[in-house]
């Protein structure tokens, strides 16, 4: 099936970060999460992580709470889903002091180069009008050795399958995330599609799989 782009790169319409904020995305943030432990393995996670396309923050949040020693910089480019996040940072303010809101679009200039111990993304891939722009932006900010995953979703073979994951997985929300939901799955890359960014990008260190019926992932230690 042909990839048909997001309307909307950015998530700034009020209705739909709130739709957004409110679901329950329980399971693929542990999958990311789980991920990203796995990567860290012994090391643990500690030091700076980069979190790119955080929306409501719920992954840096969780992140922070499970791992004391890190510090979280959270970048997205709506003001819309940094205002909800940080409404939830500020429900944690413990937690929430080790997560940094950046308000910035990709690419970011104002990101500091080979600084991030771990460099983390869900869900914004398939969103981003140059794909090139994200393995870009961990290429530069990630430093040497660093754990790096991206999670998004995996583009459906036809549209009878985006339509079967869409009543599997939002059956009962509000119709803008089915709308959203549906849209994602048509601008999701498929793995061969991202094993060629990877590729052009020269991440050759990371590697990519299928980790559930819609999702794929990118994990891996950047060289040291
Ligand atoms: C589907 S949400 C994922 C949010 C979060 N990572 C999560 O897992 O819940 C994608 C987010 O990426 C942001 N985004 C899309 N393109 C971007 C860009 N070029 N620069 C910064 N943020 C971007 C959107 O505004 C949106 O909040």
């Amino acid at each position: 099936m042909e990839r048909v782009p997001e309307p909307e790169e950015l998530m700034n319409d009020i209705e739909q970060a709130l739709a957004y904020a409110r679901a329950d995305f329980s399971e693929a943030n542990q999958l990311f999460i789980t991920l990203l432990e796995d990567i860290a393995g012994n090391d643990g996670l500690s030091g700076a992580l980069l979190d790119l396309g955080c929306g409501p923050a719920d992954i840096p949040l969780e992140l922070a709470r499970r791992h004391p020693q890190l510090r979280i910089d959270a970048l997205d480019g709506a003001a819309a889903m940094l205002d909800l996040a940080r409404q939830h940072l500020d429900e944690d303010e413990q937690v929430g002091s080790r997560i940094r809101l950046m308000c910035e679009y990709l690419p970011c200039p104002a990101l500091q180069h080979n600084s991030y111990q771990s460099v983390a993304s869900n869900s914004l891939l398939h969103h981003m009008a140059d794909p090139a722009v994200l393995w870009q932006t961990i290429k530069e900010c990630a430093a040497p050795g660093a754990h790096v995953v991206v999670m998004d979703l995996m583009r459906p073979h036809s549209e009878l399958a985006v339509d079967a994951l869409v009543e599997t997985y939002a059956l009962n929300e509000p119709d803008v995330l089915r709308r959203d939901f549906r849209n994602s799955l048509f601008a999701a890359y498929s793995l061969d599609e991202v094993a060629q960014q990877l590729t052009d990008a020269g991440l050759d260190s990371l590697s990519i799989a299928g980790v559930s019926d819609r999702h794929l992932a990118v994990t891996g230690t950047l060289p040291a």
